[in-house]
């Protein structure tokens, strides 16, 4: 798939690492992208872009949308959000909104586009997850458990979107520089960074493409035991050797 001959609709495209790609995608060349976003009053302004305002977790809003966009062969699921709310200690409206949005929305996205990148050949979609899917924090777990279900939706809809040559791609990265973490005083990626590396795999057909050494790290730690991730884990009894 080459960028520059598609046509692209974004989530999440007036900020952050969306406002990236929407840059790095007019580098690299495309000629027609949907921006989309709730408030689409800082979508960047060009002739090449068509701001849509949208909210995902309005399925009936994202499926009228879907209807008029006819001509998408390259969805990109970048929206997102995290409310930092504890599992057990948290409101669980906030947590019910990271699931609402990242996964539901995301979902209700490939639902509603699947058949227009059907009809154009079968096109691509990049899920946008994290490492986090990975990797449990505290203040971070509803989150975590949202982005898991992207990593686990992206992998099914690969199986199911095969029959209709649709490339699903998911992007896995670690904190980025954006107004989600701006509390957060840890070391982080630009959301440029981000965004070329997320192309560069995309574009080569990578079907999982983990943007920095941290999420990297993360993701080869999965086979690891648990206590050697979460040293602070309560464990009651020593595992005997068989
Ligand atoms: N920053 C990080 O450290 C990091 C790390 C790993 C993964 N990610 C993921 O990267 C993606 C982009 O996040 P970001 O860091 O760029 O955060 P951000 O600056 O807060 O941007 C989030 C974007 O999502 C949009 N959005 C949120 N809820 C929406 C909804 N219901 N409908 C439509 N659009 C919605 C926002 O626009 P409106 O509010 O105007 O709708 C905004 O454009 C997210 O999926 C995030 O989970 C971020």
């Amino acid at each position: 798939m080459q960028l520059s001959k598609s046509t692209i609709f974004i989530t999440g495209a007036n900020r952050g690492i969306g406002r990236a790609f929407v840059d790095e995608l007019l580098v690299r060349g495309a000629e027609k992208i949907y921006a989309a976003a709730r408030d689409i009053s800082a979508v960047v302004d060009d002739p090449r872009i068509t701001p849509i305002t949208l909210d995902i977790t309005d399925s009936e809003a994202v499926a009228r949308t879907a209807a008029v966009v006819d001509d998408v062969d390259v969805l990109i699921n970048n929206a997102g959000v995290t409310t930092f709310a504890p599992l057990v200690g948290g409101d669980l409206t906030d947590i019910r909104s990271e699931m609402e949005t990242n996964y539901f929305g995301t979902l209700a996205m490939v639902r509603a586009f699947a058949p227009v990148l059907e009809a154009n050949g079968g096109g691509s979609i990049l899920n946008v997850s994290s490492a986090a899917a990975w990797f449990g924090m505290e203040h971070s777990s509803g989150y975590a458990a949202s982005k898991a279900a992207v990593w686990a939706m992206t992998n099914g809809l690969r199986i199911e979107l095969s029959g209709q040559n649709t490339q699903v791609t998911g992007l896995h990265m670690a904190s980025t520089d954006t107004e989600m973490i701006t509390s957060l005083d840890i070391p982080k990626n630009t959301p440029q960074a981000v965004a070329i590396e997320a192309l560069d795999g995309f574009e080569a057909g990578e079907l999982e493409i983990l943007a920095d050494n941290d999420t990297r790290a993360v993701k080869a730690a999965l086979s690891a035991d648990p206590i050697d991730v979460y040293p602070q884990a309560v464990r009651h009894n020593q595992p005997q050797p068989l």
